[in-house]
């Protein structure tokens, strides 16, 4: 195939697959889907879907559904609750989950910490051994980086959007703390102008920002301080979009490849570095590899993005009409094909865990 790109195991290590008690916008089934037909091998899922994955039975449920439904690879994070229950992390727990995540500012779900005190009581009790990721905004970051400093636990930033989130970030890393900074592609593609145009489709947290914010991101790319591109891809189906009180979150699975093949098209990146913002290093951040006969073949062709052309169950995209570049022809996981570029190949339950082994 002329003029392609060979991906080796793009991880997505940001999700929210839904399901369970949010089924109705979006099922393990059908957003894996989405991820395969999106290029990806593999999801990391977080925990804000009810019933919230804050206790061993609701990790034993969200796993056992994931499990029998998923057709990607998948791992689940565990949730930090303002109720403590850092009594739940035990080894068996530890080990099979990709990490904590602790929501420190407002968002969809019920797993805001919001205070200090909270928030130091599950850094001192989840492992060194394993990592936790932090939705922290604006002044958050620099109470989350106390923490890290305190307690040298890994964390990734999820999702960091302004420039001045950067400088702090960039500066803990001088400093030598063991931190990982994710950005998404609708704060690369999308600012806050666009807002105006498509409503609660372009509603997120964190919310898109300006201009110069979103230079500060492509140049933290390209300076190395950005690890991770992550779609953050969170589905809310167009009447909860279109309701008075509409959710945050927008889909992101089956838009985040082309919108990188379109930044190397142009040249704003180079097509190895999008290879370790989108394969490499989340594998190594959250220590899994894949084997040599799993990787996504992406044709560089141009197409648009159009509603009638996605799998996620939620229908829509805040990207559609985009011109982009970059059609995922292939996905191929040990040695098997499970995406011809039109159809997902791979049956229900299919899917591996890649954390902890069968659920
Ligand atoms: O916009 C968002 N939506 N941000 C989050 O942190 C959560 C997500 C969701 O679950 O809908
Ligand atoms: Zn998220």
């Amino acid at each position: 195939m002329a003029n392609t790109i060979k991906i080796p195991g793009a991880l997505d290590p940001h999700v929210h697959l839904r399901g369970m008690d949010w089924s109705h916008k979006g099922t393990f089934a059908g957003e894996t889907a989405a991820a395969l037909a999106g290029g990806y091998w593999a999801v990391l899922d977080m925990p804000n879907t009810p019933p919230e994955t804050t206790s061993p039975q609701t990790l034993a449920t969200k796993r056992a559904g994931l499990a029998a439904q998923a057709v990607c690879d998948w791992g689940v994070y565990f949730g930090g609750s303002q109720a403590d229950n850092t009594a739940a992390y035990t080894p068996e727990v530890v080990s099979r989950v990709c990490g904590l995540k602790l929501y420190n500012n407002a968002t969809t779900g019920a797993l805001l910490i919001g205070d200090q005190a909270t928030r130091a009581r599950h850094y001192a009790a989840w492992p060194r051994t394993s990592r936790i990721a932090v939705h922290a905004e604006s002044e958050t970051v620099a109470d989350i980086l106390e923490l890290v400093r305190a307690h040298r636990v890994p964390t990734h930033f999820c999702h960091i959007s302004t420039a001045e989130e950067i400088r702090h970030l960039r500066a803990a890393k001088e400093a030598g703390l063991p931190v990982t900074v994710g950005v998404t592609p609708h704060h690369l593609f999308l600012t806050e102008a666009d807002v105006a145009v498509l409503g609660a489709l372009g509603r997120m947290k964190p919310e898109l920002k300006t201009l110069a914010d979103q230079d500060a991101l492509w140049d933290a790319i390209a300076s190395g301080v950005v690890d991770v591109v992550e779609s953050d891809h969170a589905p809310h189906t167009l009447a909860e979009k279109a309701s008075d009180r509409p959710p945050a979150g927008v889909p992101g699975l089956e838009t985040t490849l082309p919108l990188l093949c379109t930044a190397v098209h142009d040249m704003r990146l180079t097509v190895e570095r999008m290879i370790e913002l989108v394969a490499l290093r989340p594998q190594q951040i959250f220590g899994v590899r894949p084997g040599p006969e799993t990787y996504t073949v992406i044709e560089m062709t141009p197409f648009t993005i159009e509603r009638a052309n996605l799998r996620t169950g939620c229908g829509w995209s805040p990207f559609e009409g985009m011109s982009v570049m970059g059609k995922v022809r292939e996905v191929w996981v040990r040695g098997r094909r499970v995406f011809d570029g039109e159809r997902v190949l791979a049956g229900p339950g299919s899917g591996q865990s890649l954390y902890g082994g069968a659920a």
